[in-house]
């Protein structure tokens, strides 16, 4: 089982030169706003840069020339210099004052997921009490509002075909909507099936606010399935189904337990023990203390990984405290039971 690294996740397709196709409701009205500036920019950059050019070349003083007179006022020009300016300045605002008004307010009908993000990975929690790391289901045209906080330094939650944008801080909720696109579904080429057979599009949740070393690894996948199959997916999910040992496997991946535990006997360069033959191992701590490895110790180390660290190994593994229930620890625990 290998690392995911950023090329399995989704690629970002390419709408324009500057962004990828707009895949939400509001990417439209914020789309408008960047090319009402950028244009205006263009225009107003070439008006004035071949001017300062051609009048470089024609007005330049001659050797010896006398200076001209100096030119006095003239009011209508000035007058239209600042009004018709105040009025572009003020189309621009007033496009993106309506963007962000309507990225402001979640409609009342939305769908609320809470969002928390740590060094590095993105967790999800759903409305029935599912936990999901890594991976946020959402359905198509249905608006859906994260209520978002952070458990250690500031990141930023960025889907880029969605256009929003939005900081994740320590100690505070910040929040964000977006309605994806239906259309989104529509071009069959782009959709892949998932393992419970759905017909998905992946997208990528970016982390946009430098956390530390894997900043650029703290990706998430996004997918974006049909209003009915996401609501037998999430009843799936939170009633179980399959062994628990098969859903700790998959948490075991998406919770990036895999970048510091190996499953051989090696540890990994990640820095955590090795995991084969975990189970009923005895372990020296760096209290000097002996434990022998069972369910109990497992279940301790994932909420608090400080509390009993191994001997030779740092404290660097971060708390799950509050990211798993128990179901989903019971899984990771009968999964462990089977590296023999
Ligand atoms: Cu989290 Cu960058």
């Amino acid at each position: 089982m290998a690392t995911p690294s950023p090329a399995d996740y989704a690629p970002i397709e390419q709408g324009s030169f500057w962004l990828p196709k707009a895949g939400s409701t509001i990417a439209r009205t914020i789309d408008m706003g960047w090319d009402v500036a950028l244009w205006v920019s263009v225009v107003f950059f070439f008006l004035v840069a071949i001017p300062v050019v051609i009048f470089a070349f024609r007005f330049k003083r001659k050797h010896n020339s006398e200076l001209p007179p100096p030119t006095g006022h003239n009011t209508p020009l000035e007058i239209a210099w600042s009004v018709i300016p105040l009025a572009i300045v003020m189309g621009c605002f007033l496009v993106g004052f309506k963007g962000f008004l309507d990225a402001s307010v979640a409609p009342a009908d939305s769908y609320e997921i809470k969002v928390t993000g740590q060094k590095w990975l993105w967790t999800f929690f759903y409305p029935n009490d599912y936990v999901s790391p890594g991976e946020l289901r959402i359905p198509a045209g249905r608006p859906i509002k994260l209520t978002m906080s952070s458990k250690d330094v500031i990141h930023s939650f960025w889907v880029p075909e969605f256009r929003t944008k939005q900081d994740v801080v320590p100690g505070m909720y910040t929040g964000q909507w977006f309605t994806a696109l239906p259309s989104l579904l529509e071009d069959t080429s782009k959709l892949e099936k998932d393992e419970k057979g759905y017909m998905v599009r992946r997208l990528t949740v970016e982390c946009t606010e430098y956390c530390g070393k894997d900043h650029s690894m703290m990706l998430a996948h996004l997918v974006v399935m049909k209003e009915d199959d996401f609501n037998k997916w999430l009843e799936g999910e939170a009633t179980g189904g399959g062994p628990p040992e098969q859903l700790g496997e998959k948490l075991f991946t998406k919770n990036n337990c895999n970048t510091c535990h190996s499953l051989t006997d090696k540890p990994s360069p990640g820095g955590g023990p090795a995991f084969k033959g975990i189970m009923g191992r005895q372990e020296k701590l760096t209290s000097g203390e002996t434990v022998t490895v069972d369910d109990a110790y497992i279940k301790e180390s994932i909420l608090q990984p400080t509390a009993k660290v191994v001997a030779g190994f740092p404290p660097i593994m971060p708390p799950y405290q509050g990211q798993l229930n128990d179901k989903q620890i019971e899984a990771l625990i009968a999964y462990l039971k089977t590296l023999k």
